[in-house]
């Protein structure tokens, strides 16, 4: 039996569940749902199901991989022999292939645009050019696959080099490179005239659009921003030290996904006010209205440059936790090796990835069952898994690395009650609403 990999220290076990944690949901995403969610009144709402919900879901799925150490799969298996539940690390593969076949689309605009940047140019002077260049690119089959087999590509080199010289090493450059950008990005965005009309709309408290709804959206934007429900953190919590403080990692994770996200709205949107064009989200922030932005700002191409690296970096940090996922998974199962694995699941997530490029509808459809459903479904199985099927003494085992950590005892109790009730109760309230359509 092949020994298993492990992260070499902390620090890169904690980058790399940053480097997953932070992608397009921190970058294109958040920053507008805040302004039109109420801005400040939405963070705090958000920071509090990411205090309730999201953290304890991320300590019940370290829990599972750390202690299991092994794949989504086979994890629920040691726990559990012979039980259904294997299949809950089933959904959590299934949740990958489907993510990272949209993701990968994404991620190569991600490089057409990094391209396009230092060897030609992206950001138009006329408005309106730049809605026709990104619709020149996603109606271009070809281009589209040659950008997307580029991302997919280099995801794979990344995978195939390991957990420790790949995903490790890879995630400690780019985490680092990408934290210095966007401080750069924000602090040219706050000096342009004008930006505060920007800060106003991201962070001006608006308790009137405090909704049911608002609570569902910060949920949402929560499991996918935090990379959870589809066995990510397992994965990666397999490969972790059991000496690790568990509590520690998953804090600092949530905290510098969080911080991260404010700091991209405080880079984007005041530049965006700044030249008087409205805000969008999505695809269309990224790849026309910024572009526009990008045309008018002093130094425009520059900032192109760095912004796009950034949008680069967090796409494929991403995109390299979701492809482990599938790869730990194909080689205990079928025990092959990470090579062999590596290159038969890109060859699934190629043909994926193609037929999202080709049908906008199933990009649409791949898009929106992935957060709103499997994600979801995924961490409320995880945290009744964890709630009701691991007995208290090994939860509490792991939590404190078999005692090596002190643990507050009222800590313990409210998070074994977080993961017990209120996650789950929580997380079944945001499947119901959002398949009820509300
Ligand atoms: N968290 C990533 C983002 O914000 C997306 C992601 C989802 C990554 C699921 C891993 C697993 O873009």
């Amino acid at each position: 039996m092949r020994e298993r990999a492990k992260f070499k220290s902390s620090l890169g076990m904690l980058l790399a569940l940053v480097g997953s944690a932070i992608g397009l949901g921190n970058l294109w995403r958040f920053p507008y749902v805040v302004g039109n969610n109420g801005g400040a009144a939405f963070i705090i709402v958000y920071l509090i199901v990411v205090a309730l919900i999201c953290l304890p879901v991320m300590v019940a799925e370290f829990v599972i991989g750390r202690r299991a150490r092994s794949n989504a799969y086979s994890a629920y298996d040691k726990f559990a022999p012979k039980s259904k539940w294997k299949y809950v690390g089933l959904l959590g593969v299934l949740t990958a292939i489907i993510i990272d076949s949209f993701y990968c689309v994404v991620g190569g605009w991600t490089v057409s645009y990094l391209f396009h940047s230092i060897c030609l140019d992206v950001a138009p002077e006329t408005p309106g050019q730049s809605a026709a260049m990104f619709s020149a690119l996603t109606g271009s089959t070809s281009q589209n696959l040659i950008y997307m087999l580029i991302f997919l590509g280099l995801t794979c080199g990344v995978v195939m080099l390991g957990v420790q010289k790949g995903i490790e090493r890879s995630c400690k450059y780019l985490i680092t490179i990408l934290a210095v950008l966007i401080v750069v990005i924000m602090i040219n965005s706050l000096t342009l005239p004008g930006s505060s009309e920007g800060l106003r709309f991201l962070f001006k408290p608006d308790f009137s659009k405090v909704t049911f709804k608002t609570i569902l959206y910060a949920m949402g934007q929560g499991f996918f921003s935090l990379s959870l429900g589809c066995c990510c953190v397992l994965t990666y919590a397999s490969y972790a030290p059991h000496k690790d403080n568990l509590l520690k990692t998953t804090s600092l994770t949530v905290t510098s996904d969080v911080l991260f996200a404010l700091i991209a709205g405080a880079a984007i949107l005041p530049a965006v006010f700044a030249f008087g064009i409205s805000p969008t989200e999505g695809a269309g922030l990224a790849f026309i209205t910024l572009p526009e932005v990008f045309g008018q700002m002093a130094m425009g191409k520059v900032i192109a440059i760095l912004f796009y690296f950034v949008l680069f970096a967090a796409a494929i940090s991403s995109a390299i936790s979701i492809l482990e996922i599938i790869v730990a998974f194909v080689m205990e199962i079928f025990s092959f090796k990470r090579v062999k694995a590596v290159a038969i699941s890109s060859i699934l997530l190629v043909a994926l990835g193609v037929c999202c490029a080709i049908w906008g509808t199933v990009f649409d459809l791949f898009d929106k069952i992935s957060a709103n459903i499997l994600m979801t479904t995924g961490g409320f199985l995880i945290a009744v898994f964890v709630g009701w099927k691991i007995t208290r003494k090994d939860f509490e085992d792991e939590i404190t690395s078999s005692g090596m950590h002190k643990v507050p005892r009222w800590l313990l109790v409210t998070l074994r009650f977080l993961i017990r009730y209120v996650a789950p109760i929580g997380v079944a309230a945001v499947m119901i609403s959002s398949l009820a359509g509300l």
